[in-house]
């Protein structure tokens, strides 16, 4: 290779390094305690603790605004709202303000009830993901999400959202990773122990980061009451937990990732995570059992 050649090479690869760098970017994992019913609180609670770190995307917790412990279908249409509604509002106006993203998990009112999450920035609502593995109780008050699992292109990479539950079917974060989602913001009201584990999981088969939100404490509504189990976390592509919150804290994590690190799908030279695939050898349908 003559000189000047060898030098373009050397600057094109320090431009693609300045680029890379450029497009890191600062997650804030909000961890909260909602009041079941206290969308006013709960929302002003969630711009305190947004307020308090900045970040280039924060991700929220499910069902942030309303609670989680409903009775009633009719206690879901009063504590729900449109995906551009009074929540989706003030969230944009705290990206415009901040030059900021958000991910946060509501309750979804359209033609019918879903369990949703909505990206917005500051140009307005970006995306809505709508939960499609519903969790217990949940399957009789919400529809299941019609939209599969979308994914946005922001200024500092591909982002998806799956909710909660969605962690235990494998195809969730598989089909996000598949869409070319470098990091996926997972919005969670946890109540098993071991999503925060199985993460580990689903970002190493991927490749991708994760920054999983959940809530804390213990919601009593009704005769009914949960535990919610905390341990927010952001786990990169090879599978490194780089933040993890108490179980029992509100609060705010901020972590720094690189997502051009989630393009590159190779565990070793010869096996990659994608072209390993062998779809014509799975079973994609209803399990034959029985
Ligand atoms: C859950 O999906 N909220 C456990």
């Amino acid at each position: 290779m003559g000189g000047t050649e060898a030098g373009v090479w050397v600057s094109l690869r320090l431009a693609v390094r300045a680029w890379e760098i450029e497009r890191r970017m600062r997650i804030g994992l909000v961890q909260s305690a909602p009041v079941f019913g206290g969308v006013e609180r709960n929302r002003r609670r969630l711009l305190d603790l947004m307020g308090s770190a900045r970040a280039d995307l924060y991700v929220l917790p499910e069902l942030c605004l309303s609670g989680y412990v409903f009775a009633e279908t009719k206690e879901v249409e009063a504590l729900s709202e449109p995906a551009d509604g009074p929540s989706a509002q003030q969230f944009v106006e705290f990206a415009r303000k901040t030059g900021s993203f958000v991910v946060f998990g509501f309750a979804e009112r359209s033609t019918h009830l879903y369990n949703s999450a909505a990206l917005v920035g500051p140009d307005g609502l970006v995306g809505v993901y709508r939960k499609v593995h519903l969790f217990d109780r949940e399957r009789l008050f919400f529809a299941p999400g019609d939209r599969g699992f979308p994914v946005f292109d922001l200024p500092f990479g591909r982002v998806g959202m799956m909710i909660c539950f969605d962690w235990i079917f494998p195809e969730s974060a598989r089909s996000l990773a598949l869409r070319g989602a470098q990091l996926i913001a997972h919005p969670s009201n946890l109540v098993l122990p071991h999503c925060p584990d199985a993460m580990v999981t689903r970002c190493l088969e991927n490749r991708v980061f994760a920054a999983t939100a959940d809530r804390v404490g213990r919601e009593l509504h009704a005769g009914r009451s949960l535990t919610f189990i905390g341990t927010s976390e952001v786990v990169s592509p090879s599978g490194e937990i780089l933040t993890r919150m108490s179980r029992d804290e509100e609060g705010v994590a901020l972590c720094d990732v690189d997502p051009a690190a989630a393009l590159q799908k190779q565990v070793t030279p010869m096996s990659d995570v994608f072209e390993g695939r062998r779809p014509d050898q799975y079973t994609l349908g209803r399990p034959d059992i029985g």
